[in-house]
């Protein structure tokens, strides 16, 4: 008889379960307290037989101590949610989701690249580490040409028996028009942005890297006017429709005709300001109509094709859009700097 009841108390004992600490204790009451249904056992255990004392006494002991250790448990599970309860501010409210913006040169990249895709130039892409045959070789720099030197040049490896085989750091994207040029046939139509790299000491107006967006025109009949046209356009579109462009006679060996191209001035129109040290104009870009050698160089009939080529500066374009004096800025991340592009698209 009283065996059958210890173990139904204690099933039930290891079942207890309590909403909250109120409830907890009215079943501590129940069980446990000098008059809870444990302790009543106690009186039938006075009535059993002396031989079953032991056995019986043993199983109470055991269901006592099972039920006491069970309540410190529960009680103990209510401490621990309240505490958790107490560091969660359910009122306060939720941290903002911060949206990152993009990298100004990001962003000057995809408006240049906008510009030229609206009439027809596709995005062409090269390695950034390459052979002297694609950035220099053949585009028509000769062998003692001074870009060629270590000074300006990042070498990955050189190979004095046969130079074009050294590998190096693009100092220019013009690389990727031998690329494209070499396994294809005019006409080619294409912008090809990227990093190039350059040996120079870091300062607010040079860095060792920097962005370039090289535009190559190939095809029958493509003249020097084609060029201009098409960089006026470009002018037009980026700086405003009162733009003017100006082309001053340059060299770069890939290119002959080769010019610079100046745009006016876009603080003061032209009038001249400290900004354009007054001349009214600012220098952006590099181009000219391919060199017949480059084009011989890569396979494409120099007699029958022309073409022109343009290089863009990305970080050049991006200070004078939004001003910025030190070009360090752009690599910094500094997120003040950032954050003041979040307007802009
Ligand atoms: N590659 C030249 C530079 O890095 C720019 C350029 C490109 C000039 C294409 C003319 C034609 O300075």
């Amino acid at each position: 008889m009283l065996l059958e009841k210890i173990e139904e108390l204690r099933a039930r004992v290891a079942e207890l379960k309590a909403a909250d600490e109120e409830a907890l204790e009215a079943l501590r009451i129940k069980y446990l307290s000098k008059k809870g249904e444990i302790s009543q056992l106690m009186n039938e255990f006075r009535t059993v037989p002396a031989e079953q004392k032991r056995e019986l006494g043993q199983k109470i002991n055991e269901l006592k101590n099972l039920a006491t250790a069970r309540f410190a448990e529960l009680k103990e599970g209510f401490k621990a949610q309240e505490k958790q309860a107490s560091k969660i501010d359910i009122t306060r409210p939720a941290a903002p989701v911060e949206l990152g913006t993009r990298h100004p040169i990001s962003l000057v990249r995809k408006q240049i690249i906008d510009i030229f895709s609206r009439i027809g130039f596709t995005i062409a892409d090269g390695p950034e580490v390459e052979d002297d045959m694609h950035v220099f070789t053949m585009l028509n720099f000769a062998a003692d040409h001074p870009a060629r030197d270590m000074q300006d040049t990042f070498f990955i490896s050189t190979n004095p028996s046969d130079v074009t085989k050294n590998v190096v750091l693009r100092s220019h994207t013009s690389s990727v028009q031998s690329r494209v040029m070499e396994r294809t046939q005019p006409p080619i139509r294409i912008i090809c942005p990227g990093r190039v790299y350059r040996n120079e000491a870091i300062t607010a107006r040079a860095h060792c890297f920097f962005h370039q967006i090289e535009g190559l025109y190939i095809d029958k009949n493509v003249s020097f006017a084609d060029l201009k046209q098409v960089l006026l356009y470009f002018a037009q579109e980026l700086f405003g429709p009162e733009t003017k462009i100006r082309l001053r006679p340059s060299y770069f060996p890939f290119t002959e005709p080769s010019a610079e191209m100046d745009v006016s001035c876009m603080l003061c129109g032209g009038k001249g300001c400290s900004f354009c040290k007054n001349t009214g104009w600012v220098e952006i870009l590099g181009c000219g109509m391919v060199d017949p050698n480059v084009l011989e160089a890569c396979g494409i009939d120099s007699t029958v094709y022309s073409g022109y080529a343009f290089g863009v500066g990305v970080e050049r374009i991006t200070n004078l859009k939004y001003m910025v004096k030190d070009l360090r800025m752009f690599s910094e991340n500094d997120v003040r700097f950032l954050d003041e592009f979040v307007a802009a698209k």
